[in-house]
């Protein structure tokens, strides 16, 4: 068995990119409740400048989604973060293993950190671990596979890193996981800003699909996006291209198609954008209606998280608790 285990931040609306990144992986992942696993992650949301009423909303609202997706509660696992205690427990004995210098050269936290110290806020300390509390989240329930978008696959090698360095140590303890990744768009950028990842906390709201957006106005963003200086034509070259090709990688992940063999299907940027954005409505569609009905009986979700909890619960207490007599913890 590999159990799979991945995760979702609440820190803003979930958006086309961490449905095609992510969701839509893990909805095809799941397979039985003891071996897919997946959370909201709301500790990690709170390691920038936050508003606890926004962090609250925003967590029931992705639970929410990732079943109007397609999770169900019986092939696997949903539940919130903070429900389950072992994430924070292990994530001390995990800062009890990292070093200073490798949480440093984290290019998420260069970036926000960044970003904090540039608005005035100041950098929260658990910026600087929050990788550190992503793999407690992993390693937890010996997970064997992530499925991630590739922002996240610098903090799946440090997991990585993390897990081999506690065994070595401490004796076996923990699965080392891998990353996987979708085949096309495993990096969906921003519409406006190619050259940048879309982002629920993204600058640029025009740039930015999120999933539970009217027809209309994806059909306004698609048909907005900036698509390269020059004529070079419809080409698939990320570097070189980044717009149109960005273009060319959403339409294929939402019908299954090659980016390089549909380039050669248009001759036009107007062409193109109208089947993006009928592609991104249909893929959508099925998920904002399911999203309507089950936000209108908000029990029903939240019985899904309670279960989930205890489901989780039950598989990372006995792992944490090894990690803790490795170690060289006492039992109490
Ligand atoms: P988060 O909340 O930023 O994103 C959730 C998932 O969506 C993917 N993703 C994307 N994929 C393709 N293109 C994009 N533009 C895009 N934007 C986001 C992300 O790669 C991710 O898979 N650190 C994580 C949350 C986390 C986690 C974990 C994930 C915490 N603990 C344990 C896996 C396992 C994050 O910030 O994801």
């Amino acid at each position: 068995m590999t159990r799979i285990f991945s995760g979702v931040k609440p820190t803003g609306h979930l958006t086309l990119g961490n449905y095609l990144g992510a969701v839509r992986q893990w909805v095809a992942a799941e397979q039985k409740p003891d071996e897919a696993l997946f959370c909201v992650v709301d500790l990690h949301a709170l390691t920038v400048e936050h508003d606890p009423a926004r962090v609250r909303r925003l967590s029931r609202q992705a639970a929410t989604l990732l079943l109007a997706a397609g999770l169900t509660p019986e092939k696997c696992t949903l539940f919130v973060q903070s429900h389950v205690d072992e994430h924070a427990r292990l994530s001390y004995l995990l800062e009890c293993t990292a070093s200073d210098g490798e949480l440093r050269r984290m290019v998420q936290y260069k970036e926000k950190a960044a970003k904090a110290q540039a608005s005035g806020e100041g950098v929260r300390l658990s910026l600087l671990t929050y990788p550190v509390l992503m793999a407690a989240d992993i390693l937890a329930y010996r997970t064997g596979e992530v499925p991630v978008g590739e922002d996240q696959r610098q903090h799946v090698e440090l997991t990585r890193d993390l897990a081999v360095r506690f065994n070595q140590r401490y004796g076996y303890t923990f699965t080392v996981p891998k990353a996987t990744h979708p085949v096309v768009a495993a990096r969906v950028m921003d519409l406006q800003d190619p050259t940048s990842k879309m982002g629920k906390s993204g600058d640029t709201g025009p740039g930015v699909v999120f999933i539970l957006d009217e027809p209309e106005a994806v059909r306004k963003k698609v048909m907005r996006a900036v698509t390269d200086s020059g004529d070079g034509g419809v080409v698939y070259d990320p570097a070189a291209r980044p717009g149109v090709s960005n273009l060319l990688d959403i339409l294929a992940a939402c019908t299954g198609g090659e980016p390089t063999a549909l380039a050669d299907g248009y001759t036009g940027y107007g062409a193109l954008k109208r089947d993006v954005a009928d592609a991104v409505v249909e893929l959508l569609r099925p998920v904002r209606v399911r999203h309507a009905e089950l936000a209108a009986d908000p029990g029903t979700v939240e019985a899904v998280l309670r279960a989930g909890a205890g489901r989780a619960r039950a598989i990372a207490r006995p792992v944490v608790d090894e990690a803790y007599r490795a170690i060289g913890l006492l039992e109490p």
